[in-house]
């Protein structure tokens, strides 16, 4: 094993039987080891040198590659491609585009006429050159002492022969199959194999219900579903199973029929043999994951797929109808997800990497997934939750498999900060070196205490903003080539071109603040709406013709630094004046009693909207007016007497999904009293917030 890898037991759950390095790598010297060579048609024997190979030192250098990725996208791309096995090499007018919804079809194409597959250059491509025995994902259960490993070799191994398995059920290019796993090392093995032949994933997370389910596999059309039996997380029993027969049987009610179910047998509570533990089990439509690959062969050919094939759908909520089937392809983002992840992350080979997101989000896709495999890292899959069984449990992972890029949501930290600091001094995290934030604005408060306790005031912050839309990385600081300022991503990666409009769609230049929007595309920019190419065009390019519209706010300070002020759906307008909810937030959130807190508009008689601010103080502060008076007053000071919240919710928590994202749906609910349409809250970590948030309105 690599040296910097920690020697762990044999893979949990695992009981297949690998074959040994020398005779595997012999067997792997078929089609695909030959056509990596530059016998392969188009395929060029001499390679350009590849750019962004080594780390960015400086704002210098980062402006002189950010000018030449703006001047001329597709040699920048071309070049940094280079680093990557394509099977046929990309056109030399590969990129092209239209963003501007009145001059035709919104369009997307990068690597065009380049052939390639993401799970060779995942795992093959390590393999080959002789890093089969190292580790590629470290899994750790919802129980300290339940843990497991898997080297490359394994981890191709099972996807071959899940591949085959999927192949044997008439899987092939293009169809889509869905995915509904806990945080096992199965679950992007799972999309890893999609991927090899072609398939189309689309991993549902695991908290969602039955009903949204159902509504993804009949709108994808799956045939196919890769599940299990189910999982713990801290004390609570998820029955997956459960909920993916009747998720099945909804489909099948509606015309649509699912027809193979693979079951990962998942050792719950630690015990094996959870088939006999009283799962469902349909005869005929349903296999156990482990004896059935078993008997699969552990070598399967790549499908060499254009540049511009789906690679997967990930359902992601708008602020109307019902949710969208975000479309990825796969030369895009192989290239994209790649490059943001070792350079957001100063990622080396063999780095062990915990990016602590579900693989049902796309933070999981591209920096626990694909993003770390691709550079050759060691990712951790983590199972449990942060606080399980207490708050030090992050921590102590981050010491055990001696973690050196720890990425995480602004949320899980502001849940630990409150639980108090002492739970970080048993642990030392002297491996971390680069901590990274997603999913939503970090306030100051939160940034500095990852920055100074998590990271012993050594390790950069890198606030990466993003969406499951664009794939990858847009805005970030990269570490140690230019200051960071708490609270603000900064700047752009390469190639992507920011541009803040105000709401008459007019570009504002300088310092500024209005609509974020981009003017051109970057490699892995969404290529469709799955089934829905109109709502696409519409959604994203309809708004202001010529530009893809985030949905959300920012401000340009003197620096040039992008600041989010979250979602334009949230915005509140009180009395004509905009008020982003990450604004108040953070200034009620910077008082040193207040755990965190959230803002929802309300109508309100006079200023059309008011401001409701629900705060969950630290525990052991004792709630009174005199605390209200001063957050009050912190938001006046910070922002202005406008942005002063009209009511203070002393709230006993914050209702959030599993993933830790706050529903802020329910909260505009429950601030409005509309509390008879909550709508759907079976994904809250904890659903009985909702009544204990109502029982304490004011
Ligand atoms: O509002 C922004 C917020 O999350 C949205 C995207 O959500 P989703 O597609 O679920 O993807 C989350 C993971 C990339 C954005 O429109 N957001 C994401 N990252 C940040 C953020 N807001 C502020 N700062 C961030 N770093």
């Amino acid at each position: 094993l690599a040296p910097s890898v920690p020697k762990l037991a044999q893979p949990a759950g695992t009981p297949l039987v690998h074959s040994s390095l020398p005779c595997y790598r012999k067997s792997r010297s078929c089609s695909h080891l030959a056509s990596a060579s530059s016998t392969a048609p188009g395929s060029t024997t001499m390679k350009p040198q590849p750019l962004l190979t080594n780390f960015i030192q400086s704002k210098e250098e980062y402006d002189a590659l950010y000018a030449r990725s703006i001047a001329d996208p597709a040699s920048f791309w071309g070049d940094v491609a280079e680093q990557f096995h394509w099977e046929k090499k990309w056109d030399p007018d590969h990129h092209s585009f239209n963003f501007d919804v009145t001059k035709g079809p919104i369009n997307v194409e990068w690597f065009k006429g380049g052939f390639t597959n993401i799970c060779y250059n995942a795992l093959d491509r390590h393999v080959m050159t002789g890093h089969g025995n190292q580790h590629c994902m470290l899994f750790e259960g919802n129980e300290p002492g339940s843990d497991g490993a898997m080297t490359y070799t394994q981890v191709l191994d099972e996807v071959c022969r899940l591949a085959n398995w999927m192949k044997a059920q008439g899987i092939g290019k293009g169809d889509c199959v869905a995915i509904y796993m806990p945080m096992v090392m199965q679950l992007p093995i799972a999309m890893l194999a999609c991927a090899r032949i072609g398939a189309v994933h689309s991993v549902v997370f695991g908290g969602f219900s039955a009903d949204a389910l159902a509504g993804r596999m009949e709108d994808c059309k799956a045939r196919v579903l890769l599940t299990c039996n189910g999982g713990m997380r801290a004390t609570k029993k998820i029955e997956l199973k459960q909920i993916a027969d009747q998720a099945i049987e909804m489909c099948a009610s509606r015309g649509h029929t699912v027809d193979s179910v693979l079951v990962f047998a998942n050792h719950k509570d630690g015990v094996a043999g959870a088939e006999a533990a009283g799962t469902p089990f349909t005869q005929g439509r349903d296999a156990w994951w482990q004896p059935t690959l078993a008997e699969f062969p552990a070598l399967c050919d790549v499908a060499w797929v254009p540049a511009e094939h789906p690679l997967f759908l990930l359902y992601t909520s708008g602020s109307t109808g019902k949710p969208k089937g975000v479309l990825h392809t796969t030369g895009g983002y192989m290239v994209y997800a790649a490059t943001t992840t070792k350079h957001a992350f100063q990622l080396q080979p063999g780095d062990v990497f915990w990016c602590t997101a579900d693989c049902g989000w796309i933070t999981g896709h591209s920096y626990l997934a694909y993003g770390p495999l691709l550079n050759r890292a060691v990712s951790v899959v983590f199972e449990g939750v942060p606080t399980h069984p207490t708050p030090a449990r992050s921590w102590e992972i981050i010491d055990k498999y001696q973690v050196k890029q720890f990425y995480t949501a602004p949320t899980a930290l502001r849940s630990l900060m409150r639980s108090g600091d002492e739970w970080l001094s048993s642990t030392s995290r002297q491996s971390l070196q680069v901590l990274g934030t997603v999913g939503e604005p970090i306030n100051p408060e939160a940034w500095h205490w990852f920055h100074d306790l998590v990271g012993n005031g050594r390790c950069p912050v890198v606030d990466t903003w993003w969406q499951t839309e664009t794939g990858g990385h847009m805005i970030l600081p990269l570490p140690r080539a230019w200051p960071a300022k708490p609270g603000s991503a900064t700047l752009p990666f390469f190639g992507v071109e920011p541009v803040i409009l105000d709401d008459k769609g007019v570009e504002l230049q300088g310092e500024c603040e209005g609509l974020l929007m981009m003017r051109r595309p970057w490699p892995s920019t969404l290529r469709s709406v799955y089934g829905d190419h109109k709502r696409y065009e519409e959604n994203y390019f309809g708004p202001y013709p010529g530009y893809y519209f985030t949905g959300d706010g920012a401000r340009r300070d003197k620096d040039g630094y992008y600041w989010i002020t979250g979602r334009v759906d949230d915005v509140i307008n009180v009395s004509g004046h905009r008020i982003g909810t990450a604004e108040v937030e953070s200034a009620i959130a910077a008082h040193h009693d207040c755990a965190e807190a959230a803002v929802a508009g309300y109508e309100h008689p006079v200023k059309g909207q008011g401001i409701y601010a629900f705060v969950v103080l630290k525990e052991g502060v004792v709630p009174n007016d005199q605390l209200k008076k001063e957050m009050w007053t912190n938001v006046r000071t910070t922002i202005g007497a406008f942005a002063a919240p009209d009511v203070i919710h002393w709230a006993p928590g914050l209702p959030k999904t599993r993933s830790g994202k706050i529903m802020r749906r329910v909260l505009r609910k429950i601030a409005g009293g509309q509390e008879n349409e909550l709508g759907d809250t079976s994904t809250l970590a904890d659903p009985s917030i909702v009544r204990q948030l109502i029982e304490t309105r004011n």
